[in-house]
C-alpha cells in the first residue's frame, strides 16, 4: 500500500531522514518506534506531504505521492494524526470533525462520515457539543483521531497518540487502534511507548538517529537483543 524508498529529508542544511526504505501493506498495523530525535515526526510529515523529500521514492497505491500536490495527498486516502493532536480547543467536537472533512470528496459526504465516525467513537456523539478543549486528553486524542478518519483515509498515519496521557488512558487510546482496524482502515504508528506499540502492531521498524535500525515482527523486536542495544544503548 504504502511504499518509501531511499528517502531522505530534513530542514534546510540539517538532515533529519537518511535512506529510510519501508513498506506498509493493506491491511496492517505498522510502529515506527526509536528514542526523542529519531526523526520519526519527520518521516510521517514527509509521507502526508508536509515535508518534501531530498530523495527518494514515495509510492501510495502505485500512485507517486510526490508528483502529488501536498493538499491532494489527502485524496491518495492518506489521513495525518499530528503529534500533539492540534485540535481547535475553542471550537465544537463535531465542528472539529469537520475541520477533517475539506477535501471535495470528503465534503459531499460529510453527514455520512459524520455518522461513521460516531458510530466508531460514541464519546464523541455524546460530547458533541463540547468545546474539544475541555475535553479529557483522552478524548481529545479520540478527536483528533475522528477528525482524520473524516476523509475517509485507508491508511491512517498516528504521531505518538499516547503522548501526555496518564497511564490508563494509554490503555484507551491503544485500544481506539482495534477500533481503526476493525473499520478496515490500515495504519502506520509512531511510539516512543514501545512496549505498548510493540503489542498491537504486527511489524515495526527501529529508527535511529534518522536511519532504520531493525525491522521485523512486532514480537522479534520486542524481546530482541538488537533492539535494546539499538534503543537503549546498552
Ligand atoms: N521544524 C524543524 N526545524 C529544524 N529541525 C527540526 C524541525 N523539526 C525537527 N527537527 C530536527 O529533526 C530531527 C528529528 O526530529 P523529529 O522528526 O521531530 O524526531 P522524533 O519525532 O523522532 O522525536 C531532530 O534532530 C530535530 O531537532
Ligand atoms: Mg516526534
Amino acid at each position: 500500500m504504502l511504499q518509501l524508498t531511499g528517502v531522505r529529508a530534513g530542514y534546510g542544511s540539517f538532515q533529519a531522514l537518511f535512506d529510510v526504505s519501508l513498506e506498509v501493506r493493506a491491511g496492517e498495523a505498522v510502529g515506527v518506534i526509536g528514542p526523542n530525535g529519531a526523526g520519526k515526526t519527520t518521516l510521517m510529515r514527509v509521507i502526508s506531504g508536509l515535508i518534501r523529500p531530498t530523495a527518494g521514492q514515495l509510492t501510495m497505491e502505485g500512485v507517486d505521492v510526490l508528483a502529488t500536490p501536498p493538499h491532494r495527498i489527502v485524496e491518495l486516502g492518506i489521513a495525518h494524526v499530528p503529534e500533539s493532536r492540534r485540535l481547535f480547543p475553542r471550537m465544537t467536537v463535531e465542528d472539529n470533525l469537520k475541520m477533517g472533512g475539506f477535501a471535495p470528496a470528503a465534503r459531499a459526504k460529510f453527514r455520512q462520515r459524520l455518522a461513521v465516525v460516531y458510530e466508531l467513537f460514541p464519546r464523541l456523539r455524546e460530547r458533541r457539543r463540547q468545546l474539544a478543549g475541555s475535553m479529557s486528553g483522552g478524548e481529545q486524542q479520540m478527536c483528533a483521531i475522528g477528525r482524520a478518519l473524516m476523509s475517509e483515509p485507508r491508511l491512517l498515519l498516528l504521531d505518538e497518540p499516547s503522548a501526555g496521557l496518564a497511564p490508563v488512558v494509554v490503555d484507551h487510546v491503544f485500544a481506539l487502534l482495534g477500533t481503526i482496524r476493525a473499520a478496515g482502515v490500515t495504519v502506520l504508528i509512531v511510539e516512543q511507548n514501545v512496549q505498548q506499540v510493540l503489542r498491537v502492531v504486527e511489524r515495526a521498524y527501529l529508527l535511529k538517529a534518522g536511519r532504520i535500525r531493525a525491522a521485523g515482527a512486532a514480537g522479534e523486536l520486542l524481546d530482541g537483543a538488537r533492539l535494546r542495544e539499538a534503543y537503549l544503548g546498552v
